[in-house]
């Protein structure tokens, strides 16, 4: 969809679509259509949110890790998330925004975070399904925003794939490691794949009739693919891992066609996915509060680094003075 058919967009605005078009990166100071500056806004004040929000249901099973090395790696993935968050906030805050005002639109439900969280984690199998399907997911739809037309939006995404391969990886070891164990184990691999399959497939958004955001953000390269793409491709590359790990889809449906090289699969229920995203899942009370509890217990700590913050500054200005 070329924006520039558009007969309303002023000079400015053209021009800055044909920036876009030719792969150019947007930089902070650089001019921006103020709808891109807020969609940008919300979507990395959205993945952002995620990410902090995303240690909440893998930070309940540190202490409970069988050996020390699952527990050191799941310890190192949930830092890892802490570090995603702020590169992310990072960016957000390159528009204009700040972290105050993105916690506050959390915290009182204006702002968004990935659904996926809103979902217990039961087992410890949970790990395994977390690792391999929701970070899994995670990277389909973020690797191609390495490409994304935001500079630094599209810096941050280098490092965090990086990770984000990393604990793939851990929760497909772990799935691996069950799946060959004993009988209760392989069972309690194929409850979290039966639990966490569509709830991961829900994570690419709604369907793209439906997707409200799409067509404008994939003209400006604030999204890469349309969100169904990401859902099939991710279908297609994590049917096989399955089959590998000798556990089932949990979709009667699946079946792989032979015409096109792609599976078919059941929808998720898209009225349950509106459901989570309107607040109204089964763990968002809990996670909000967590994340509310969190920022109101650090209060001390920001409260602390401002007062040095500003002295440091105060001295400084005597000096130059
Ligand atoms: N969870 C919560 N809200 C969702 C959602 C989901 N899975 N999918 C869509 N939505 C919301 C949208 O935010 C939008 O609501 P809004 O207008 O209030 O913002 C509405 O549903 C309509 O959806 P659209 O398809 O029009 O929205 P987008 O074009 O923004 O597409 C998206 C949604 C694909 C998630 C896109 O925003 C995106 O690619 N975001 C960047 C990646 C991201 O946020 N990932 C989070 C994954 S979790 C993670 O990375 C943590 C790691 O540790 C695993």
């Amino acid at each position: 969809m070329a924006s520039t058919e558009n007969t309303e967009l002023s000079e400015q605005e053209i021009a800055f679509q044909a920036r876009i078009d030719r792969g150019e990166k947007i930089e902070p100071k650089d001019w921006m259509p103020d709808a891109y500056r807020r969609s940008l806004i919300r979507q990395i004040g959205q993945h952002a949110h995620s990410e902090i929000v995303g240690q909440l249901p893998e930070g309940n099973w540190i202490t409970r890790a069988p050996t020390l090395e699952r527990k050191a790696n799941l310890l190192a993935k949930v830092q890892d998330e802490a570090g995603h968050g702020l590169y992310l906030y990072c960016a957000a805050e390159t528009l204009g925004i700040t972290r105050d005002e993105m916690f506050e639109m959390l915290h009182n439900g204006k702002m968004k975070y990935s659904s996926i969280f809103n979902y217990p984690t039961l087992t410890w199998a949970d790990m395994g399904a977390v690792g391999w399907l929701v970070d899994g997911a995670a990277i389909m739809n973020q690797v191609p925003l390495q490409r994304t037309s935001y500079g630094p939006y599209a810096r941050a995404m280098v490092r965090i794939c990086k990770e984000e391969s990393f604990h793939q990886r851990q929760g497909f070891h772990i799935m691996m490691t069950m799946s060959n164990g004993s009988g209760e184990q392989k069972r309690m691999a194929q409850d979290a794949l039966n639990r966490f399959w569509y709830p991961a497939l829900m994570m690419f958004g709604p369907s793209d009739k439906d997707s409200v955001h799409s067509a404008q953000s994939m003209a400006w390269k604030i999204k890469m693919n349309s969100n169904d793409e990401l859902r099939q491709k991710f279908v297609d590359e994590t049917v096989p891992q399955a089959e590998y790990l000798g556990l089932t889809i949990p979709d009667d449906q699946l079946s792989l066609d032979s015409d096109t090289g792609h599976y078919r699969f059941s929808e998720p229920d898209w009225e349950e996915f509106h459901q989570v995203i309107n607040g109204n899942g089964p763990c968002n009370e809990e996670r909000l509060n967590a994340r509310i509890k969190a920022w109101d217990d650090g209060a001390w700590v920001r409260e602390g680094m401002m007062a040095h913050a500003n002295k440091r500054s105060a001295k400084k200005q005597v000096a130059v003075g």
